[in-house]
């Protein structure tokens, strides 16, 4: 079975102390994963260090950076790369994010840079595409989320696009309480699917997780991952209440 993911984005969010006490309360759930589950905390830089230790002793639960930068080191102030995040123990990354890609102009071709450097660094890339309103009204939703694969991920070969997990994440969607509904994702999971399975073949588009993000609610989640194509989900808001994220933990397949 594909992997099943439920994916906390804090994005910018929560002092240090209210973090730390969402996490405990989150785990206190005790939980216990299967083999194909895994629980992400997506959480501001200062405390990767702190969630990695948090989760050490808890297995599927990981860590995760919400960025990374497009260069690999040197004179860039301010920013962190992909070889640093693998070096305290945080082994994955979202990649493009809309509000990355619209608040910090990132583009196709840097995303693309920055995938191959989580590659090489051993840092699994969560890397985000979804359309904005204007597009889904226009009906040019697929082909605007399969330009963002082509253009970030198609040069990868095929034993590396499997390491990635991708995130479809309407940007009509986010934030704003306004959940696509299971059908109409599913039929953008299931395009996506069909995308790389034209690129990679059926086999390795079978094997990449496909999680969804944009209002997923504990009162939501169990429909949304009860799609076949809908391997989990990429949350923000409801993931900085415990009890509602725990609920989403409970309702990966
Ligand atoms: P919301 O769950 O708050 O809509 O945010 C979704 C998101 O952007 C996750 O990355």
């Amino acid at each position: 079975m594909r992997k099943q993911i439920a994916a906390a984005n804090w994005k910018m969010n929560l002092t240090f102390q209210e973090a730390e006490k969402l996490l405990d309360d989150i785990l206190d759930a005790g939980i216990k994963l299967t083999d194909h589950q895994e629980v992400l905390f997506a959480v501001p830089y200062p405390y990767l260090l702190m969630t990695r230790s948090e989760v050490e002793e808890e297995p599927n639960y990981h860590g995760a950076a919400q960025n990374c930068y497009h260069k690999s080191a040197g004179s860039y102030t301010g920013e962190v790369s992909a070889e640093m995040l693998h070096s305290i123990g945080i082994n994955y990354c979202i990649i493009g994010h809309s509000e990355r890609r619209e608040f910090f102009n990132e583009t196709n071709s840097m995303l693309m840079d920055k995938v191959n450097l989580c590659l090489e660094n051993h840092v699994i890339p969560v890397f985000c595409c979804g359309e904005s309103l204007p597009v889904r009204d226009a009906g040019r939703q697929n082909d605007f989320v399969a330009s963002q694969l082509s253009g970030s991920l198609f040069h990868l070969p095929a034993d590396k696009i499997k390491m990635i997990m991708i995130a479809y994440e309407p940007i009509w969607a986010i934030g704003t309480g306004k959940t696509a509904s299971s059908a109409q994702a599913q039929e953008m999971h299931h395009f996506l699917r069909s995308v790389l399975a034209d690129q990679y073949g059926t086999a390795i588009a079978d094997e990449i997780p496909i999680l969804y993000g944009g209002s997923v609610k504990a009162n939501n989640a169990k429909e949304l991952f009860s799609c076949t194509d809908v391997d989990g989900g990429l949350v923000g808001g409801a993931s900085l209440i415990a009890q509602d994220f725990i609920e989403i933990i409970t309702a990966l397949k």
